[in-house]
């Protein structure tokens, strides 16, 4: 199973991702994550990205396509993967599809989980994510039973530097100008499949899971 799940910050790519992955037993492999691993071990890497992404810019393309590139040749992408937050731009989605034809496989399906602009800030300021294991809770959506700790393994929650209201706005503009094109791009290949974001986490997940035919 070859999948890319698209959406605008907020939407709920990551919280769906963790039961997409769990099910299907493909690798979870979210741009945003890897940079954010990369910020935190100080690597030449993070120090690129960290301005970009804590202006709510995109990171350029040729520091984004060659990790992907790199990342799906590893063995367990054999079976399959799920690529959440790349592509974002159609430059992307093109070598994307250069690096899938090198090695003889073709995408599924494009999830697109949609969510009006007005609700994706309240998401993204009141998320709260796990330092350890990554879980992801929000504090009036989804909230972790004891006050900013994990429920699953004990640890901190902490809010991601680029979730104040300010740069979500920005990165929904940047989302909205630059990634948005890609619902067309995979609408013409005839691969999209548009889910509602707006409905409870697990009905989201019911639904990506019948689009995903299994
Ligand atoms: P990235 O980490 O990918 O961030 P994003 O795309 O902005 O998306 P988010 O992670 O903010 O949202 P999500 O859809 O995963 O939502 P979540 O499930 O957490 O990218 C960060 C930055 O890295 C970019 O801005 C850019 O700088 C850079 N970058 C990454 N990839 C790049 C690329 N390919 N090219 C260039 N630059 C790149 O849910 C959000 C909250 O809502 C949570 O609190 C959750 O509990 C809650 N929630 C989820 N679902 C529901 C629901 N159904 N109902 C109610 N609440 C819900
Ligand atoms: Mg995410
Ligand atoms: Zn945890």
């Amino acid at each position: 199973m070859r999948v890319i799940l698209l959406g605008p910050p907020g939407a709920g790519k990551g919280t769906q991702a963790a039961g997409i992955v769990e099910k299907y037993s493909i690798p979870h492999i979210s741009t945003g994550d890897i940079f954010r691993k990369n910020i935190k071990e100080g690597t030449a890497l993070g120090t690129k990205a960290k301005d970009y992404m804590n202006k709510g810019l995109l990171v350029p393309d040729e520091l984004v396509v060659e990790i992907v590139k790199d990342r799906l040749q590893e063995d367990d992408c054999k079976n399959g993967f799920l690529l959440d937050g790349f592509p974002r731009t159609v430059n992307q989605a093109e070598a994307l599809n250069d690096s899938l034809g090198e090695m003889n496989v073709s995408l599924d399906k494009v999830i697109n989980v949609d969510v009006d602009k007005e609700i994706l800030i309240e998401r993204a300021v009141g998320r709260r994510i796990c330092k350890e294991c990554g879980a992801t809770f929000h504090v009036k959506f989804n909230p972790s039973k004891e006050e900013g700790i994990c429920d699953q393994c004990a640890e901190k929650l902490y809010q991601r530097a680029d979730d104040t209201e300010e740069t979500v706005s920005k990165r929904i503009e940047v989302y909205l100008n630059q990634t948005q094109p890609l619902i067309d791009y995979y609408q013409d290949r005839n691969i999209l499949v548009t889910i509602d974001g707006q409905q409870e986490i697990k009905k989201v997940f019911d639904e990506i899971v019948v689009a995903l035919g299994a």
